[in-house]
C-alpha cells in the first residue's frame, strides 16, 4: 500500500467524521512491529490490541493490526468483515498476497486490519507440512511493513505455530497481564517461548511492554499481582493500569473499540494514556547535532596569567 492510498482515504473518509487527537503522538525512528500475546485466555490481548492501535491512529500514526486468532474478535472489535473473506490464513499458506487482504477500519485517519477467519484454525495443522513455516508471516510482513508506524499482531492464547509465528515477525513483544488470582502463573512457559524463539528464531526480539489489565484497585490482590510485576519488570511495566471498565467490553459488541464507543469513559481514557506513553518510549531520538557557538571556552584575558 502507498502514501498516495492513505491520502486519497483521508480526503474520502474526513466527510464521515475521522477520529484525530489535537496533540499528535511521537512518531518511531522505524515500524515498531508489537505481537501481543498470553497463552493465559481471555488477559485482555485483543481489547489491548484493538484499543491501543486505535489510540495510535487517533494520534496521527499508521497502524496496523493482525488478527492472527480463529477466534477472529479483533476483526469484529474493529467492523472488519472476515468470516467468508480471505484474511491472515490465506497469507500464511501463501495462497494470497498480503496486500490483498488489508481492510481499511472506519473512521480513523489510517487503521488497517488483517482480519483472520475460520479456515486459520486448520492453521497450526497445514503449517506443520510447510517450509520454513515458523517464518511465514515475517517473510509477508517485510513487503507491506514500511507503510505503518505502528503494526500490532493480536495471538491466540496458546503457544503453537501461529504465536511462534507472530514471535518471528516481530520487534517487541507486548504483554498483557490480568491482574487476578493466577496472574503469573504459565508466565513462565510464556518467557520459555520467548526466549526460545529469541535464540532460534529471532534474536532482536524485545520483551519491551508489559499491562496490567482489567485492574481493580480496590482489591489487596490486584495491588499484589501489581507490586510483583513491578518487582520482576520495572522498565517494562507501564505504570497505568487498565481499570476494569464496562464500557470496554461493551464495545466489541457495537464493532467498535471503547476509543469510539465511548471516548471519555475511563477505559478509553487509560488506554489513551497507555498508548501515548508506548509512542513516547519508542519515539524517534533526536539527532544531536554539535553547535560550535554553543562551546563556552574560557579563554584567558589579556594580561592574565596562565
Ligand atoms: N478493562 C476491561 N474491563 C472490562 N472488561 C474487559 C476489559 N478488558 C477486557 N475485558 C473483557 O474481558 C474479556 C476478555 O478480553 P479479551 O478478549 O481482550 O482477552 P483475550 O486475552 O484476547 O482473550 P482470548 O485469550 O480468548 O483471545 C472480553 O469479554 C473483554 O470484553
Ligand atoms: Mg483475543
Amino acid at each position: 500500500m502507498s502514501n498516495e492510498g492513505h491520502d486519497s482515504r483521508e480526503t474520502s473518509t474526513k466527510v464521515v467524521g475521522v477520529r484525530r487527537l489535537k496533540e499528535a503522538m511521537a512518531k518511531p525512528a522505524s515500524t515498531r512491529i508489537f505481537t501481543v500475546a498470553n497463552q493465559k485466555g481471555g488477559v485482555g490481548k485483543t481489547t489491548t490490541t484493538v484499543n491501543i492501535a486505535a489510540a495510535l491512529s487517533m494520534g496521527g500514526l499508521r497502524v496496523l493490526v493482525i488478527d492472527l486468532d480463529p477466534q477472529g474478535n479483533a476483526s469484529t472489535a474493529l467492523g472488519v468483515p472476515h468470516r467468508d473473506n480471505a484474511g491472515i490464513y490465506e497469507v500464511l499458506m501463501g495462497s494470497a498476497e498480503i496486500q490483498t487482504v488489508i481492510a481499511k477500519v472506519a473512521g480513523f485517519p489510517v487503521l488497517d486490519c488483517i482480519p483472520s477467519n475460520t479456515s486459520l484454525a486448520n492453521a497450526e495443522i497445514n503449517l506443520v507440512s510447510m517450509v520454513a513455516r515458523e517464518l511465514q508471516l515475517k517473510e509477508a510482513l517485510e513487503t507491506i511493513s514500511m507503510n505503518y508506524d505502528y503494526i500490532f499482531i493480536d495471538c491466540p492464547p496458546s503457544l503453537g505455530l501461529l504465536t511462534v509465528n507472530a514471535f518471528a515477525a516481530a520487534k517487541e513483544l507486548l504483554i498483557p497481564i490480568q491482574t487476578e488470582y493466577y496472574a503469573l502463573e504459565g508466565l513462565s512457559q510464556l518467557l520459555e517461548t520467548y526466549s526460545v524463539v529469541k535464540k532460534r528464531l529471532n534474536p532482536t526480539i524485545n520483551l519491551s511492554t508489559i499491562l496490567l489489565t482489567m485492574f481493580d484497585g480496590r482489591t489487596r490482590l490486584a495491588n499484589d499481582v501489581a507490586a510483583n510485576v513491578r518487582q520482576h519488570f520495572p522498565n517494562e511495566l507501564i505504570d497505568i493500569p487498565i481499570p476494569r471498565a464496562v464500557r470496554v467490553s461493551e464495545a466489541p459488541s457495537y464493532n467498535q473499540t471503547v476509543m469510539t464507543y465511548d471516548p471519555l469513559s475511563p477505559g478509553a481514557i487509560a488506554y489513551m494514556q497507555v498508548a501515548r506513553e508506548i509512542a513516547e518510549r519508542g519515539k524517534a531520538k533526536e539527532e544531536v547535532i554539535f553547535d560550535s557557538n554553543v562551546v563556552s571556552i574560557n579563554y584567558k584575558k589579556d594580561g592574565e596569567i596562565a
